[in-house]
């Protein structure tokens, strides 16, 4: 915290700035007196791609949040590419920063910059994905990844009428085709979700209710490497013409992200299901409330996703910075889940929702996540 003491030396206007900012994790006067004119520090954010919506929208929460508080930002995407989101963290090390915030593409492939980064005394926040194999990252904030994956699971069998909504028992016996995807292996989350989400399918399948016709059940074999929509769309297209060429049919498929939802929907719907769930579209889950999927299940043709609330998790990750920029540690809700090879990185988890077409409204319209016109759209 070298660099921050130094700037909070005479820094007295900061007192007011401080107390204006609002969200504050701190509070008491002395606090106050240790931090550093905001307008002196910069934040730099590392945001993964740009591709996918959600990004977009954490990087300009974040941004916001920060300049709000008084913070200059540097904010950068990285195409999904790791030698550029490597660079970009260099020249943010390079360029002064006072604190990063690191949303990263391959979770192991940072080690370096946060070593510069311990070295020159700034703190790093992990946001939403866990930095791997590093004991420099000091905080992180996501949400509660397991249960994102149970969630969708469940989404899964409420989609099937395998469980009612409230978790209830539901009429369908099955047994039921499904199959199975999980994000890129280099991303912690992905191995979080699927985790959650096989914990809760497990005995449905062990029962003979749900058949993984493809046999392909473990990580290796379902995962997505960057995520990519394309990725799914031909493995979808391979699984039905390998596994199904018998004339049977898939009913449900778990997809832990929209992107690869649609990709998968589109493989679904060249093959001549759907087009809508009536019609013999199998249950597709989702996440990340993307609007093209919102208005897919508005629709009727995709059945549902997780609601993580980006906003909160800007907020949450700004209010960290806050705190690591006053001298103090950020308030950590989980201290046990997130070993990264290295350490238990102190965390704050949010919680989600599953998003089913009933729920739109009260979930993503009220908050004002999504207005009904964008919904109508499917653009944002
Ligand atoms: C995030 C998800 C997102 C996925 C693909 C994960 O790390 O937690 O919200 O769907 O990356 O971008």
């Amino acid at each position: 915290m070298r660099r921050i003491t130094i700037a909070a030396m005479g820094a007295v206007l900061a007192l007011g700035l401080a107390a204006c900012s609002g969200s504050g994790a701190g509070g008491d006067d002395s606090t106050e007196a240790a931090a550093a004119d905001p307008a002196d520090l910069t934040v730099g954010v590392a945001m993964p791609t740009q591709t996918s919506e959600r990004w977009i929208a954490d990087g300009d929460a974040v941004e916001k949040g920060l300049t709000e508080a008084g913070y200059k930002v540097d904010l950068q995407f990285a195409g999904d590419d790791i030698p550029t989101q490597q660079q970009q963290i260099d020249q943010m090390i390079t360029k002064g920063a006072d604190l990063l915030i690191i949303a990263s593409i391959d979770g192991t492939a940072l080690a370096t910059q946060l070593q510069a980064a311990a070295d020159a005394n700034i703190p790093v926040i992990a946001y939403d994905r866990l930095i791997r194999d590093s004991e420099n990252v000091d905080f992180y904030v996501t949400f509660d990844n397991y249960n994102v994956g149970v969630q969708q699971a469940t989404a899964l069998l409420v989609g099937l009428g395998l469980l009612n909504a409230d978790g209830s028992a539901g009429d369908a016996t099955g047994p039921f085709n499904i199959e199975l995807f999980a994000g890129s292996l280099d991303d912690n989350n992905a191995h979080f979700f699927y985790k959650g989400a096989m914990d809760t399918l497990q005995e449905y399948i062990d029962a003979g209710t749900l058949v993984v016709k493809s046999g392909q059940t473990d990580i290796e074999q379902v995962a997505t490497l960057r995520w990519l929509q394309e990725t799914a769309q031909k493995r979808m297209e391979d699984l039905l013409t390998s596994a199904y060429s018998d004339g049977s049919k898939v009913q449900g498929v778990l997809s832990p992200y929209d992107g690869l939802s649609r990709g998968i929907i589109t493989a679904l719907q060249n093959a001549g299901y759907g087009p809508t769930i009536a019609d013999g579209m199998p249950i597709v889950t989702g996440q990340d409330a993307e609007i093209a999927s919102v208005k897919l299940i508005n629709d009727d043709v995709q059945s549902s996703t997780i609601f993580k609330d980006t906003r909160k998790l800007a907020e949450q990750a700004v209010v960290s910075a806050q705190s690591f920029l006053a001298g103090e540690e950020p308030e950590a809700n989980d201290t046990e889940t997130y070993d990264n090879g290295v350490k238990v990185v102190p965390s704050y988890l949010l919680e989600s929702d599953i998003v089913y077409k009933d729920n739109i409204q009260s979930l993503l319209i009220d908050s004002g996540y999504w207005t009904e016109d964008q919904v109508a759209s499917g653009q944002a």
